[in-house]
């Protein structure tokens, strides 16, 4: 598959990946704009031996509190070594592997996970690599944090830990990706993170450069340019639409579907309409963060920056249905 572009981002990730950590990185954006394969595709062009990767993808996983944490994070020696080089052959991948007893002993509490986990980045580090941890997908903790009742502190406590690997000890980086902005909000507050992170925001591509992308990719440039007037450059519809017979007809397709979403949403609430009229009218949302501006982000019909604290379309399908759905111009 190939990749496009991001040589702009490509060039700042490397670089922060090689100089000393000292923070954590958020890379944030909004939903699809390309992050993980941004930085898969950073991991893959900087140096294998440099670096020790620890990547958990929270996609998949089932997490509600310490006891999947400490089944994310450890695994028995010798488990799944063979099948994680199957997987990334080209990354340099690594589990915290521990000897059972001492898995046990993590789970009783009797052996702190974090001290495990600090011993292994040594290692590393003695061995002359750099660990990187990647949590993708950062959300997928928030029920840990929202709905585990006594489990709320273990993300608190998670990212206190982070601290101590990045700015402390200067021992690992550790990137955390996300397209829940509020969370990472939250996160912030709580754990008090101030002057301890870093945020890279992921955007989607401007307008010139989608078009050159699916013009580059054989779209003639009546369609490329029409593509990205409905949509933009979100690089999962420039994705999809290279590889329909009919890009345009498939646009239209997924206006209609964005635009029912919307106006099933709008039914539901009258409160909806009103912020998204006074989005389009140019007011500027920042700073209201009532629970229904909240409720359009999660639902992703919004998207909040949350180092300018910008709330934006999530992106222009959904402008352009809220646009014909209100009658504004
Ligand atoms: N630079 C690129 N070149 C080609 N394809 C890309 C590029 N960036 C993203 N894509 C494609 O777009 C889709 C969405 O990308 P990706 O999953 O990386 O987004 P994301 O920001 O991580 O999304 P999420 O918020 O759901 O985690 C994928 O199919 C991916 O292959
Ligand atoms: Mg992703």
């Amino acid at each position: 598959m190939k990749f496009w572009d991001r040589e702009k981002e490509k060039k700042w990730l490397k670089h922060y990946l090689l100089t000393e950590p000292n923070a954590i990185l958020f890379v944030y954006g909004p939903k699809s704009s390309g992050k993980t394969a941004l930085l898969m595709k950073v991991v893959e062009e900087l140096p294998k031996e440099t670096f020790a990767y620890y990547w958990y993808d929270l996609r998949e996983k089932f997490i509600v509190g310490y006891e999947n944490v400490v089944e994310l994070f450890f695994k028995e020696k010798g488990w799944l070594r063979s099948f994680l080089s199957s997987i990334k052959p080209k990354i340099n991948l690594k589990v915290f592997e521990l000897e059972s007893g001492a898995i046990e002993d993590i789970r009783k509490k009797k052996l702190d996970p974090f001290e495990e986990m600090r011993k292994h980045l040594e290692e590393d580090r003695a061995r002359g690599q750099i660990p990187v941890i990647v949590f993708d997908e950062l959300q997928k903790l928030k029920d840990v944090y929202l709905n585990g009742g006594n489990q709320r502190p273990l993300v608190g406590e998670l990212f206190n830990f982070f601290v101590r690997l990045t700015k402390v000890l200067h021992l690992s980086h550790v990137i955390v990706m996300t397209s829940d902005t509020f969370f990472i909000e939250k996160v912030y507050f709580d754990s008090t993170l101030e002057n301890t992170s870093r945020y890279y925001l992921v955007d989607y591509f401007d307008d010139e450069t989608a078009i050159d992308i699916l013009i580059s990719e054989g779209l003639s440039h009546n369609d490329a340019k029409k593509i990205v007037e409905i949509a933009g450059g979100v690089p999962w519809i420039l994705r999809e639409s290279v590889k329909d017979e009919d890009p345009v007809k498939l646009l239209d397709e997924l206006y209609k579907q964005t635009r029912s979403k919307m106006i099933e949403l709008m039914g539901s609430d009258e409160k909806y309409s009103e912020i998204l009229r006074d989005l389009l009218n140019g007011k500027d949302l920042y700073g209201v963060k009532d629970a229904a501006v909240r409720e359009l982000v999660e639902k992703e019909v919004l998207f909040m920056d949350p180092v300018n604290g910008e709330i934006r379309f999530h992106t222009r399908l959904h402008e352009r249905a809220a646009k014909e759905l209100l009658g504004v111009e």
